[in-house]
């Protein structure tokens, strides 16, 4: 798996379960009729039962500069503390939306498959905010990797 690229994302949730987010690189687009996205999540994670009850999620895309974040959200810290490190807006299903994301996906959950230690979680985006930041960032063999874009940057 550690050879799979894919982008790096801060799923979040709001609710009456609380707040939470964790680090997924495990996030892929299904169909944009209607438009849904799949977050896969470790059943045995602290966020695990609190995304269950809430039923919304924010999809954070980060970028290239988010890496502490990142590590940050990907485990053994309190969620407060995890949220204190960066700025966030409140989407409209009430998940928390990082402001300086490449892109931002507010989603409530449609459905949920469970497959060994994860749930995979059908998503129907709702809303979506674009931060206009020009680099993204990969998780690539247990590393980051920041990849230029051409858009908003100003440079190719
Ligand atoms: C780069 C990176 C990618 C990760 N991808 C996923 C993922 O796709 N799904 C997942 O359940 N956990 C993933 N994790 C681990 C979770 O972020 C971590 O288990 C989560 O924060 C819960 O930890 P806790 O139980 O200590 O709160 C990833 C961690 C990192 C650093």
């Amino acid at each position: 798996m550690a050879r799979l690229g894919a982008a790096v994302n801060i799923v979040t949730t709001d609710g009456p379960a609380g707040r939470h987010g964790f680090t997924a690189s495990a996030v892929c687009s299904v169909t944009d009729t209607p438009p849904t996205l799949l977050v896969c999540l470790n059943k045995g994670s602290s966020a695990s039962a609190v995304f269950h009850a809430n039923g919304v999620l924010c999809v954070n895309t980060l970028a290239a500069g988010h890496e502490a974040l990142s590590n940050l959200f990907g485990g053994r810290t309190p969620p407060a503390e995890r949220f204190a490190a960066a700025q966030w807006k409140v989407a409209a299903t009430g998940a928390p939306m990082l402001v300086d994301a490449v892109a931002a996906f507010d989603c409530r959950i449609v459905r949920t498959v469970e497959v060994g230690t994860h749930d995979v979680l059908f998503c129907e985006v709702v809303g979506l905010a674009e931060g206009g930041v020009p680099h993204g960032l990969i998780y690539f063999s247990r590393r980051y990797h920041a990849i230029r874009g051409g858009h908003g940057g100003g440079e190719e």
